[in-house]
Parts: C-alpha cells; sequence; structure tokens
C-alpha cells in the first residue's frame, strides 16, 4: 500500500510526526508513506526544527510554494502536486488540518480519484471569513476516512448530514496531539528560566492587520505592567510588530521548537494566544488560555472555563485577562481528546480500509 501525505505548516509537522511513527513502527512490511513538503513554511523555526526534533522522515518531495497570496498559492501547490500524485500514483493521501497545504492536497487526489483521509476533520467555526473554515469544510466534504479529534467534532459532521454521503467511514478517534503531548511530556523540564510570565502566540490573518494588532499591542504594552510577556513571534508578524512601540517586559523571541515550545507552556502563569493546537496544549498542561478571538473551533475547553474568548477588537481586554487571572483556577480535567492512542487507531482503520478496497 502507498500513501501520500502532504504537509506544508508547522502543525501539520508536528501532528504527522506521531502518525508517520506508527506507520513506520508497526506497518513497516505493508505501508510506504511518502511525504511531500509543500514548502508553505520554510523558515527553520517553522520548518526543518520539527523535522530534526520530532524525527520526521525526510520528505521526497519538497514544492516551494511559499510567499503567495490564498489564491496563488493554492492553484501552484495543486499543479505541482498534480506531477507528483501522478507519478506516484498512491493508494491514498492523507492530509491534516485546515491550511492551504492541506485543500490543495485534498482537491488534488479527488480530481485524481485518489482516496483521502482528513486527520482532525469535523471542525468548525462557523466563521466563513476564515480561509481556514473553507479549507476544512471543502476538505471534509471530499475526503473518504474522517478523522475527528472529538466528539463535537464529529457531531458537527453529522449535523451536516455526512452519513448519508456515500463511500465515507466517519470516526472519532481521539486527538494525535494529544499523542504528540504524551510522547514528549517527559521532556518538559520543570526548571523555570523566568517566573511570573504570560506566554503569548499570535499569527491568525485577522488579529494581523495593523488596527487589531495595534489593539493587541497596546494591551500586551499595558498588561506587561502587571507580568512579563514571553512573545515567541510566528514569521508573519517581523514586518508589523516593527511598527509599534514594545515595552521592555515583552520578549520577542524567534519561534521555538516543540519541545521547548512546551516548556514554556509549562512554565507561564497563563497564555495568550488565537493558535488552534496552544489552545489545546494549554489544556494538557493545565494553564488558563485567552484566545484572542471572537469564536474557537475548541468550545469544549470555553464551556469547561479553561479557555476564555477574549474579543481582540476590544479596547482595554487586559483588564479581563487580569481580572480572570486573579480567579483561582478550578481544574475540571474532563473534555475528551483520547487516550493518547488516536494515531494507532487512525492507521490501523486506514490500513484495513485499503485492505478491504
Ligand atoms: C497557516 C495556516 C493556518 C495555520 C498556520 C500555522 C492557511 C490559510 N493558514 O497560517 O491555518 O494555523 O499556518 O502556523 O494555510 N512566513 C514566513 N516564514 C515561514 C512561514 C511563513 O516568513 O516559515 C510568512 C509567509 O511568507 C506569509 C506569512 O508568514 O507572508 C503567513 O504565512 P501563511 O502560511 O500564509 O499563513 P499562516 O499565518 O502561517
Ligand atoms: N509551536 C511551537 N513553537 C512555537 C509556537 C508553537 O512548536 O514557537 C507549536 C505548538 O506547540 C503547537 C503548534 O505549534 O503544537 C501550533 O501551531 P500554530 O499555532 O502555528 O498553528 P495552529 O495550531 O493555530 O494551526
Amino acid at each position: 500500500m502507498k500513501i501520500l501525505t502532504v504537509l506544508g505548516a508547522r502543525p501539520q509537522f508536528i501532528k504527522a510526526s506521531i502518525v508517520s511513527d506508527v506507520i513506520k513502527s508497526k506497518y513497516k512490511n505493508v505501508i510506504k508513506e511518502i511525504i511531500v513538503h509543500t514548502g508553505q513554511h520554510y523558515d527553520f523555526e517553522m520548518s526543518n526544527i520539527f523535522f530534526g526534533e520530532l524525527k520526521i522522515q525526510k520528505p521526497k518531495y519538497f514544492l516551494n510554494v511559499s510567499k503567495l497570496n490564498h489564491t496563488k498559492m493554492i492553484s501552484k501547490m495543486i499543479k505541482k502536486l498534480s506531477d507528483v500524485m501522478l507519478l506516484e500514483k498512491p493508494d491514498l493521501l492523507i492530509v491534516y488540518g485546515d491550511t492551504n497545504s492541506t485543500i490543495a492536497g485534498a482537491l488534488c487526489a479527488s480530481k485524481l480519484n485518489i482516496k483521502i483521509a482528513h486527520i482532525e476533520s469535523g471542525l468548525r467555526s462557523f466563521n466563513m471569513n476564515m480561509q481556514e473554515e473553507i479549507n476544512r469544510i471543502v476538505t471534509d466534504r471530499i475526503s473518504n476516512l474522517l478523522f475527528c479529534p472529538t466528539k463535537e467534532a464529529f457531531q458537527n459532521l453529522h449535523k451536516e448530514n455526512f452519513k448519508k454521503m456515500k463511500e465515507k467511514q466517519i470516526y472519532n478517534m481521539g486527538d494525535v496531539m494529544l499523542d504528540v503531548h504524551l510522547k514528549y511530556k517527559k521532556n518538559i523540564k520543570t526548571k523555570k528560566k523566568l517566573n511570573n510570565y504570560y506566554l503569548c502566540t499570535l499569527h491568525r490573518e485577522e488579529n494581523c492587520n495593523v488596527k487589531i494588532f495595534k489593539n493587541i499591542i497596546n494591551n500586551l504594552n499595558k498588561l506587561s505592567f502587571y507580568k512579563n510577556i514571553v512573545f515567541p513571534a510566528h514569521p508573519r508578524l517581523k514586518k508589523i510588530i516593527s511598527m509599534f512601540k514594545i515595552k521592555k517586559k515583552i520578549k520577542i523571541i524567534k519561534p521555538q521548537s516543540y519541545i521547548e515550545f512546551a516548556n514554556l507552556i509549562h512554565n507561564a502563569d497563563a497564555v495568550i494566544t488565537d493558535s488552534g493546537g496552544v489552545q489545546k496544549e494549554s489544556f494538557f498542561l493545565k494553564k488558563r488560555c485567552f484566545v484572542l478571538r471572537k469564536e474557537t473551533e475548541w468550545n469544549e475547553l470555553v464551556n469547561l472555563k479553561f479557555n476564555y474568548l477574549i474579543n481582540p477588537q476590544k479596547k482595554n481586554f487586559f483588564r479581563q485577562i487580569n481580572e480572570i487571572n486573579s480567579r483561582k483556577q478550578f481544574i475540571k480535567y474532563k473534555a475528551n481528546f483520547g487516550n493518547g492512542n488516536a494515531s494507532k487507531k487512525i492507521v490501523k482503520a486506514i490500513y484495513t480500509y485499503l485492505k478491504n478496497k
């Protein structure tokens, strides 16, 4: 059996690391996996660092598609992926999440009649202005195997009548990000380099326009009066960040490796982010997480009062963060992301599907 895996963005390298590991260790003699890197993320700290640290198999193809707007990026990816798929003739394509690399891979495979497995299926923000929402809806629609990370994601697909669609298998397998977290938890160092800090990450397109970003920076500057802020900055922020005066207690650093970043969450007082993955990892590490968005795909964490939606356009939202953070945290650790064996269950389901095809 031949599987082609299309990756392109930081969180996809992290998720794929554990699934590819299962393929390599348990299905070595029956499944051959070929990795294609679209090139969407290309800086050392956004790409190669993960291939090294998480021991991900080297991509056979690097498509070098980056620095383009959404339409040009997706169309160029499809063109190059089409050549790879026609050459390799895989039995199945694996894609992860909701990036431009995800939709490009899925569209290309569907047009070439190649079966598609979508890992992290069923998430919805219900905000169609978000590029990622379009990417995930289209990818779910054209995928054959849909692996949901949570019960809520699974239910979303049922509400969209996916069960009625022929040739689809839908599973709630748990979240592969929990598998990765559990694998590397032992590497987290409890020794603190810095005390009393918020960890902050940002990269959503809607938060990176000058008006909203200015409000966010104003608020972070005010928050830094009370605590340090450690801010591993996504490369998208390079230009915009230089336009503003940043207080000294905000430490802007390079994007970190997976393990270094887990250390930073573990040692933080709380997390401020617009990242999907970081919302969950904060929960895994029992840290409060302030989500700088109007809505989230991970509502279960908001309902648990672990994560808090903070409107990034609101003036003086720093007061809300300070107020919530001064409350005693009531830890109800109950959201269900599986048992840490999602990747094993997913690979088994793929193997069985291909065997019976
Ligand atoms: C993308 C995904 C988003 C995901 C995120 C993970 C889409 C539409 N969005 O957003 O779902 O949450 O990745 O991080 O696919 N850049 C660099 N160096 C890099 C990577 C990016 O300079 O290594 C620059 C790009 O040139 C671009 C900007 O950052 O100008 C944004 O990159 P892009 O991949 O388009 O979007 P992300 O915000 O990373
Ligand atoms: N991450 C990392 N280094 C950093 C910031 C984030 O390794 O400096 C990891 C983080 O632990 C999580 C993933 O990147 O596993 C989240 O990726 P990102 O925020 O880029 O995308 P999203 O999850 O929003 O799609």
